[in-house]
């Protein structure tokens, strides 16, 4: 009886050895169908097909990124490497969040593991999708004492291209903007000062305003910036809407820390990025639905007493502090706290949001020459449009270019 056992579990552990061993041959197969052809591999084993070859087709063309320094410094090769790993960081979190994968080595080189994610999410998920600008929501944060200096602007430039797409939010009734813009002037009721808890509550309506409209994209801009809907279609055409995507700039270099207030007496500290509000930041309708019950129905404003931090800090404590997914860092959003000098020439027309230098800081603007002067265009906000729609009616018929 125990010889005849011990024979038994013999043969089948040869069995399990020898089929182990066939599987292991035949893993290097699956591993190469899975590789997009003729592109370059700077990271291991792909699961992440068509977001990853779209990755390098946004890289292959010298648009987007090449003439970008956003560290001004001559680091063009490392600036895309840096990108490239922030992207390779994000393809596997974003799986992460369904297999709670942490270590990007561990999730990228077993073969066993790959083909577990491939199994929990078809790679037909991640097959670009046929994205167009109705299909985005792009929320414009405003304050009454703006309407006339900031908005006039904006409706004057990329608004003009974008009006279906874009939404005032704002806190007053003024019946001026009620002409312009219609139903697409939505007065918040916030309260008008510049605290934490208006603030709060202007992205708050956002949130609800925009999960009402069906969209498939959430972007928020401030009124002091230009958004080029091109190169936003453009870069958000990389995902799918399903995919969870936070994407954006953050401003400061290092994730932010806060105390999470969960009970009266007891706090733990979380750490995350997250995309400053003033450079503006896109997620997607699945994402952002997973975000509800931190998000809706004035549960916003709660969750960011909990951590007391602004809107945008407060959107990225719940994207990667409580639902694990990581913001997607992209060099082409721009805010009016950096250095917008160093954007020159062609590269200023492939970004996707541009700012200018508050009423402190009246030198900080894009350098664009040849269509107005900065004293006819102290944002170069014209100046750019005219670049990029030169057929606009007010735009000087010569001298372009
Ligand atoms: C990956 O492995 C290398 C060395 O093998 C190590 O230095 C690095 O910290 C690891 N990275 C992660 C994310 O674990
Ligand atoms: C703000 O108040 C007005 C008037 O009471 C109301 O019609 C509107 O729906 C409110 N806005 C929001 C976003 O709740
Ligand atoms: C701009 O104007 C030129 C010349 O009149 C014309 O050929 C072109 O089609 C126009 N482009 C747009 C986008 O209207």
């Amino acid at each position: 009886m125990t010889y005849s056992c011990i024979g038994l579990s013999k043969i089948c552990f040869l069995l399990s050895v020898t089929f182990c061993a066939f599987l292991l041959l035949l893993l290097p197969k699956f591993q190469t169908s899975w590789r997009p052809r003729g592109y370059p591999q700077p990271l291991p084993s792909p699961p992440f097909n068509s977001c990853k070859s779209e990755f390098h087709h946004q890289q292959s063309e010298p648009s987007l990124t090449d003439h970008l320094d956003p560290e001004g410094t001559d680091t063009t090769h490392s600036v895309k490497d840096e990108t490239l790993e922030k992207w390779g960081d994000y393809r596997l979190h974003t799986r992460a969040s369904i297999l709670k994968l942490k270590e990007q080595n561990g999730s990228s080189t077993n073969p066993l593991q790959t083909m577990l994610k491939d199994h929990h999410a078809p790679a037909g998920d991640f097959i670009k999708e046929n994205l167009e600008l109705k299909d985005i929501f792009i929320a414009v944060k405003t304050t009454r004492k703006y309407h006339k200096t900031r908005l006039d602007l904006l409706f004057q430039t990329w608004i003009s291209q974008a009006k279906r797409q874009t939404f005032i939010f704002t806190d007053w009734e003024d019946h001026e903007l009620r002409l312009r813009a219609g139903d697409h002037m939505i007065n918040t009721n916030c309260s008008a000062v510049h605290t934490r808890q208006a603030l709060c509550c202007k992205m708050s309506v956002e949130y609800d305003k925009f999960l009402e409209s069906g969209r498939k994209w959430f972007c928020h801009v401030d009124d002091d910036n230009y958004v080029n809907p091109k190169t936003l279609l453009h870069l958000l055409s990389a995902f799918s809407h399903s995919q969870d995507v936070y994407v954006g700039k953050p401003s400061l270099d290092h994730p932010i820390e806060a105390a999470d207030h969960v009970q009266n007496d007891e706090s733990t500290t979380v750490k995350f990025w997250f995309a400053t509000g003033g450079a503006g930041f896109c997620i997607s309708r699945g994402l952002a639905l997973k975000m509800s019950p931190w998000a809706s129905l004035g549960n916003f404003i709660s969750t960011a007493e909990r951590v007391r931090l602004p809107d945008d800090c407060t959107i990225g404590y719940i994207i990667e502090g409580l639902l694990g997914v990581k913001l997607l860092h992209s060099p082409l959003f721009h805010s009016h706290l950096e250095n917008l000098q160093r954007l020159r020439g062609e590269s200023v027309l492939q970004q996707v949001t541009l700012s200018y230098g508050g009423p402190e800081n009246k030198h900080n603007v894009l350098s664009v020459a040849g269509v107005f002067g900065l004293q006819q265009d102290p944002t170069r906000f014209r100046s750019v449009h005219c670049l990029l729609y030169p057929n606009t009616t007010w735009c000087p018929t010569k001298n372009i270019l």
